[in-house]
């Protein structure tokens, strides 16, 4: 799982590789390494262990010259972060170089045939066997070398190659593995997303499987593996150039979460405008009857899709009245599911891309489901083998933990959710009122928030050094203390478990100490006295809480405060209150995860953590 640039063109190919490399770090960036054809019609190389930031000192003292370049940013699946294992690769001779994304499943049984044949192998991966097929069926034509080579391959990739003897071109080709020819004048680009090109241009082609692209300084030509030309339409990038910068902002993440009132409101535009109108869904791609008929509803998804899923499933069930389960997306097909007529899978991602989610989908696809998803990024891979889509218009999401998709999706899922019980007419008209009315308020609750980043920020203050936390939920928040520790865990390292408090007495219990915070989820609702009683039962065991409540709400600050303890015990302290707008509990996971983000982001700050980059993630994982 790694992300590849190219360019072919006039100006200094290397410059341009490393600016789209910046935005594909979020693919991996264990190591990174780049291929130009210089002056002198050889293969100069650079490959580095470490970020990009690496890469980019290395060629400051020593320059890669030209025009034609490829790139990469790689996230180790086989063989580990080294200046061998990394990318490019090169062929025997050293003239065709190589540069990968995904997995190549036969590449043992292909090494050990090149190596009979006499080919030397360097490195430990899986990528290392394409330059050399290349070079076995290269006969001056780089494009039908890399056709018979592609043929050979089992598994996935998107593959970025060009040859010290024909400078002039540069040849790409996918099988399950995202890429894009980004168009220019005089000048083409490749790459893994179109952010890594936008600054370049807004226009691109969307490559599909099996397909192929010779690009040239002026000409890029399209055909599938057979040769046979392939009419594509030009897609144009609908965000400005600047989307994937960090305005200001210390990090992407940062960036991401104050972006949310305004991706809310791009969400909700055209869809929802009025509490008293339906909602319209663009791209859901189903009849009123099909709803209506709906015996089940599964959705997938992995990571924070996954929580927002969890979500989906409650007000999925709740709202439209469907039988509903969410699966992680690694564990549907192995669990082999029932599917009856008239399941719905909804299939989240924010990438589109995530290698466990697309294999779901297809499971469950040839299982008779019809596939709606939800997604962010436009045309992805999920987009295309999907029977709708609808998108949650979040634009680009750069920093590996996710934020604004998260808020996004859930909002999409309550839309979904909405229309529904609508057409099925299993909510009452005054509770679809409240509900879409309290969506509408959504972007000003979102803006809210972020005006009491201050508070949240004093409250990581007080607990930024504590090795362990518990996050607990009930109901619709249950998912949210799942995604509030997901988020702690992977950007600050903390130890941050999400859990039932219903399930607190199982186990969880045994944890709490004065060095492990609680994060009690706590507005209004049905579980909410529930939760008060975990409050008393924490506190009683010297545990120190953070409570999220509704503005307002008098009882949890002081509950479980024992006037008598020792006043030098932090646990028998009032609870430290992050405060939301109150709103309906249908609604609430999604005001409740701006300031759990906030705490997350700014406890990692404090802790010096890289924020954008943790260690061992990355942001798309196209690999199972
Ligand atoms: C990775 C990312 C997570 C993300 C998950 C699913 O693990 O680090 O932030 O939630 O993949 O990604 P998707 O693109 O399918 O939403």
């Amino acid at each position: 799982m790694c992300g590849i640039v190219g360019y072919i063109g006039f100006r200094q190919a290397a410059d341009i590789c490393i600016a789209g490399l910046r935005h594909l770090e979020y693919r991996g960036y264990d190591s990174a390494g780049i291929a130009v054809i210089a002056e002198d019609g050889q293969l100069d190389v650079r490959k580095v262990v470490g970020k990009l930031a690496v890469l980019g000192e290395l060629l400051e003292q020593q320059p890669l010259i030209g025009s034609t370049s490829i790139g990469h940013t790689r996230w180790a699946t086989h063989g580990k972060p080294s200046v061998q294992n990394s990318h490019p690769h090169l062929s025997c001779d050293g003239r065709i170089a190589v540069v990968h994304n995904g997995i190549i499943e036969n590449y043992q049984e292909l090494r050990t045939q090149l190596e009979a044949e006499g080919h030397t192998f360097i490195s430990q991966t899986d990528t290392e066997v394409m330059p050399h097929l290349v070079e076995k069926y290269y006969e001056g034509d780089l494009r039908a070398a890399v056709c018979q080579a592609v043929a050979d391959l089992q598994g996935a990739f998107a593959f970025g190659v060009i040859c010290a003897d024909n400078p002039g071109q540069m040849v790409a080709v996918r099988r399950f593995s995202p890429l894009v020819v980004g168009i220019g004048e005089g000048e083409n680009y490749i790459a893994s997303d179109m952010g890594a090109i936008r600054k370049e241009t807004d226009k691109v082609y969307v490559i599909a499987d099996d397909e192929l692209a010779l690009l040239m300084p002026d000409s890029i030509e399209l055909t599938d593996l057979d040769l046979n030309p392939i009419q594509r339409e030009v897609f144009v990038i609908p965000w400005p150039a600047d989307a994937a910068e960090k305005a200001g902002h210390k990090h992407f993440m940062h960036k991401e979460i104050h972006e949310q009132p305004e991706a809310m409101h791009a969400c909700l535009a055209g869809r929802l405008s009025d509490p008293d109108k339906s909602i319209v869904l663009e791209g859901l791609n189903m009849t009123e009857a099909e709803i209506k008929s709906l015996r089940k509803v599964v959705l997938t998804a992995c990571g924070t899709a996954y929580n927002a899923g969890l979500v989906g499933r409650f007000i999925m069930e709740n709202l439209a009245r469907v039988p509903s389960e969410a699966d992680l997306a690694a564990e549907l097909r192995a669990r082999d599911p029932v599917v009856l007529d008239n399941t719905l899978c909804i299939v989240i991602s924010q990438s589109g891309e995530t290698a466990d989610t697309l294999v779901a989908l297809r499971d469950m696809q040839e299982k008779g489901a019809k596939i709606l998803s939800v997604l962010n990024v436009v045309d992805s891979s999920i987009a295309r083998e999907s029977d709708g889509v609808v998108y949650i218009q979040a634009g680009p999401e750069i920093g590996v933990a996710s934020t604004k998709a998260y808020t996004l999706q859930i909002l999409t899922l309550e839309l979904i959710a909405l229309h529904f019980a609508e057409v099925r007419g299993t909510a009452s008209a005054e509770q679809l009122r409240e509900l879409k009315a309290a969506l509408l308020q959504m972007p000003e609750h979102a803006r809210v928030l972020l005006e009491r980043e201050e508070d949240v920020k004093a409250i990581a203050a007080k607990h930024y050094e504590k090795p362990n936390a518990l996050y607990l939920g009930r109901g619709i928040n249950l998912p949210s203390a799942m995604e509030g520790a997901l988020k702690m865990k992977e950007i600050s390292y903390i130890h941050a478990e999400g859990y039932s408090a219903g399930e607190m007495k199982h186990g969880p219990i045994a944890l709490i100490e004065p060095s492990c915070f609680t994060m009690a989820i706590a507005v209004a609702g049905e579980v909410y006295d529930k939760m008060i009683g975990n409050i008393m039962e924490i506190k009683a065991r010297s545990g120190p809480v953070i409570a999220v409540a509704d503005d307002g709400d008098e009882q949890i600050p002081v509950t479980g405060v024992d006037a008598e303890a020792d006043p030098d015990d932090v646990a028998s302290q009032p609870n430290d209150m992050i405060w939301v707008p109150p709103v309906p509990e249908l609604v609430s996971p999604i005001t409740v995860a701006i300031p759990l983000q906030l705490l997350a982001y700014h406890m990692a700050d404090m802790r010096g953590e890289h924020i954008d980059q943790p260690r061992n993630l990355a942001k798309t994982v196209t690999v199972e």
